[in-house]
């Protein structure tokens, strides 16, 4: 909350202050992103700081600037096409129907701890990266300490260990692909990012590749924490169960985006001034920190009536601007650094909640399901437990 804070007490959208020892520019709300993701503004190189590179994010699309980042993110965009989109929900659906046969036959299940294994299952089935079943608990762990790290030093250490480990088992993958040993279907990321030439006509590294396969699994994971704010809000407010169910008038979609909304994920992201600019009076200088406050713009209360109320039917309305609502980034997809995993995410989330209301019926028992905005990235205590658990139809 810090950026949100202190933009209330200052009442302003944009303030000076110091971050890790650097004078840095924090902003929030429509405007600001707008500003943010503006080639012409703004560059990422070396941006963020190397802890979280060398941990959650990796050395690869996220840092990258100009040409270079265009053709790179064309890469990742082209393995999102209506037909792998739907994909991943099939895939994410068999997984979850899976793990949801054990949930039967046991007392209780924490959500937060079993969904983050399909996710994994499904990210790697999604991109034609075999997942040996001995291996699944191991890869598991460490997606969720890469995912995890961002909010502690102590955990970016186990994150950049975890990282460490998923490369190489990434790029000895690779290697198997482009020695002809291991054959992924060609619409895969593991076939596309084994054989992606850049703008160069350069062949990545193994180890550049397994970046890069890791950046189309691993993030996967970060749908996790909404599939468990949204439990929660299921839970909290009943009668969004029927609507779910009934899905009249793309309902499933409107809870998606308004659990992304509402709920917190990544808190903000940095990026470096590439030229000086002013901007409502203030002078900004080349290489200059700036931080955009994505939580705070999402509950800025200009784009959005009653910010702090949870309410799905608000986006039943919304305009669908690329800068007010950016709980995965803002901006164009293509142009720009947005998420190029948003379509997975809502496809994934929508299935799920209808899989949870119209699949299963379980029971919520006492626990803590309190959530700390002082934990990044957070989840309720108890990481959301159910019990009783009975699936009501075979299979989705
Ligand atoms: C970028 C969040 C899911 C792939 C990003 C960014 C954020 C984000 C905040 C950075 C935006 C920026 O730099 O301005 C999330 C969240 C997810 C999610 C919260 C789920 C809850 C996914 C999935 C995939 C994916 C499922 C792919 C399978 C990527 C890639 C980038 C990215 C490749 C880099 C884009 C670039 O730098 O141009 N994501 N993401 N993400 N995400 Fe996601």
């Amino acid at each position: 909350m810090f950026i949100t804070s202190r933009r209330r007490e200052l009442e302003s959208d944009l303030f000076e202050t110091r971050l890790l020892g650097k004078k840095a520019v924090c902003m929030a709300g429509e405007e600001a992103v707008e500003k943010f993701y503006d080639n012409e503004l703004f560059v990422r190189k070396n941006a963020v700081p190397g802890v979280i590179s060398k941990s959650l994010l990796g050395e690869g699309v996220h840092g990258m600037d100009g040409e270079a980042h265009r053709h790179r993110k064309r890469m990742f965009l082209s393995m999102m096409t209506p037909e792998r989109i739907e994909d991943m929900k099939d895939i994410a659906l068999q997984e979850l129907d899976k793990k949801a046969k054990l949930w039967e036959k046991r007392s209780r299940t924490v959500i937060y701890d079993d969904i983050r294994e399909v996710l994994v299952r499904s990210g790697c089935r999604w991109a034609g990266v075999p997942l040996k079943e001995e291996e699944a608990a191991q890869r598991t762990r460490e997606m969720g300490m890469m995912v995890d790290s961002f909010g502690s030093l102590s955990r970016m250490k186990d994150g950049k260990k975890a990282r460490k480990s998923q490369e190489e088992w990434l790029a000895g993958i690779v290697r198997q692909v482009r020695k002809g040993k291991l054959q992924p279907a060609e619409h895969t990321a593991l076939y596309i990012i084994s054989h992606y030439r850049d703008e160069n006509g350069k062949r990545l590294s193994a180890s550049e590749a397994a970046v890069e396969v890791n950046n189309a699994v691993r993030p996967l994971l970060a749908t996790g924490y909404f599939i468990v704010f949204g439990c929660l809000a299921l839970h909290e407010f009943p009668d969004i169960s029927e609507k779910l169910a009934a899905d009249e008038n793309g309902f499933s979609q409107m809870f998606a985006q308004e659990v992304r909304r509402y709920y917190p994920f990544a808190p903000a992201m940095a990026a470096k001034v590439k030229k000086p600019f002013t901007w409502h009076d203030y002078q900004f200088k080349k290489d200059q920190l700036v931080v955009l406050d994505f939580f705070g713009t999402n509950r800025h209360p200009d784009s959005w009536n009653d910010p702090d109320t949870f309410n799905p039917e608000r986006f039943k309305d919304w305009k669908g601007s690329p800068f007010s609502f950016v709980p995965q980034g803002g901006g164009d997809h293509y142009a720009g650094h947005r998420c190029a995993g948003e379509w997975l995410t809502v496809i994934v989330m929508r299935a799920f909640f209808k899989y949870f209301t119209t699949h299963l019926s379980y029971e919520v028992p006492e626990q803590n399901l309190a959530w700390s905005l002082s934990r990044v990235p957070t989840i309720p205590k108890s990481g959301f437990v159910i019990t009783n658990v009975k699936r009501l139809h075979a299979s989705p």
